[in-house]
């Protein structure tokens, strides 16, 4: 069976093809990062024109690439939601016209679920239910995942995602939009702990995130030095103290979950994580280390396929297509789309 998946939900243009043998037939991934740089952020009516004009190239280089023609295309995806509306539109539209005019079917793809399934696109031993940590630019949070379409939200944030944390200190320390590398980066030649940044909620007895009191106190504390008299070693202590708070705070959270969700299922043998934060090298070591002492497996993606990507796309559609979702040519994209409505 084969499988083209279309990611368009921010500033990356993806299209994947792959087939049920967990192989990568093709993947064309554009980030849109020369148009959003200049006004620090992602603009959605940019974006949205950029994902038009880059879509048509990228579809012909998927087929080109993967040696194959579209009507040997088994499943037509698009995520559609959550995300930017006009940037889901494009694609879901592209889907649906491919779907429609071969006569093949068209599933949509939650973007959040696409997350949560990539690890196991990669690692053929995880197994559901699993305990994910789910941390992207707009999104933090901790679900059960029972199996393709059933999911379990037992905490999330009640402020800022992480990833957008990480970004607005990178903001706050000069770096451009989308910057969670460099703090990782900075964060490798610092002290950990030259600063004492607050890690809020730490003790609330719930699985609940918050990181505003944390942005705001690095905020103070750039605001009380002058950024004018940052030196590089400041910069670098910065990064490092705020990934500590950041490690800190996952640390006692998903031990927490660990220790509320074990007893009742103890069939979960493995921690799972996804999305751009992912990518971080300390994060993935935190994990690790809650993993091995309760004796859990970690799995994660390759770096590149926790950020948004074709691949995540084309393999929830296959997924959500072998356990039974029905091809939907009326479903619209959604911006809001939570994981646990599907
Ligand atoms: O999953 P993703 O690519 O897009 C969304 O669905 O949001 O996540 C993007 C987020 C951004 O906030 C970015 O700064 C963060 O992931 N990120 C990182 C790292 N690489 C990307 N955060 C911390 N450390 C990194 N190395
Ligand atoms: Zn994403």
């Amino acid at each position: 069976m084969i499988t083209l998946g279309i990611e368009s939900s921010c500033d990356e243009t993806a299209i994947a093809i792959i087939n049920d043998k967990h192989e990568i037939l093709s993947h064309q991934l554009i980030t849109q990062y020369k148009e959003h740089s200049i006004y620090g952020g992602v603009v959605p009516e940019i974006a949205s024109r950029a994902h038009l004009e880059y879509m048509d190239k990228l579809l012909e280089a998927s087929f080109n690439e993967a040696n194959i023609s579209p009507q040997q295309i088994d499943v037509f995806s698009a995520g559609l939601g959550p995300g930017l509306i006009g940037g889901l539109i494009v694609g879901a539209n592209m889907a649906k016209a491919m779907a429609f005019s071969t006569g093949k079917p068209f599933i949509p793809v939650n973007h959040l679920e696409a997350h949560s399934l990539m690890p196991k696109f990669f690692d053929t031993n995880l197994t559901f239910p699993y305990l994910l940590f789910l941390a992207s630019g707009g999104h933090t949070q901790i679900l059960i995942v029972h199996n393709v379409g059933k999911y379990t939200l037992l905490g999330t944030t009640i402020d800022d995602a992480c990833g957008e944390c990480f970004d607005k200190v990178a903001k706050m320390l000069g770096w451009d939009y989308m910057g969670g590398k460099d703090i990782e980066e900075h964060a490798k030649l610092g002290n950990p702990n030259a600063y004492n940044f607050p890690r809020p909620l730490l003790h609330s007895h719930d699985l609940n995130f918050s990181f505003s009191g944390l942005k705001t106190s690095v905020r103070q504390t750039i605001e009380k030095i002058d950024i004018q008299n940052i030196t590089e070693e400041i910069r670098n202590d910065i990064c490092a103290s705020f990934e500590s708070a950041i490690c800190d705070i996952i640390y006692h959270k998903l031990t927490d979950a660990i220790h509320i969700i074990l007893p009742k299922y103890p069939e979960i043998k493995h921690i799972v994580t996804s999305g751009g934060v992912a990518r971080n090298m300390k994060i993935r070591d935190i994990l690790e280390s809650i993993a091995q002492k309760n004796k859990l497996s970690l799995s994660v993606a390759p770096p590149k396929y926790c950020s948004d990507n074709g691949v995540m796309i084309a393999y929830a559609g296959e997924q959500n297509y072998i356990a039974g979702k029905k091809s939907n040519f009326s479903i619209t994209p959604r911006p809001r789309w939570p994981l646990e409505e599907l």
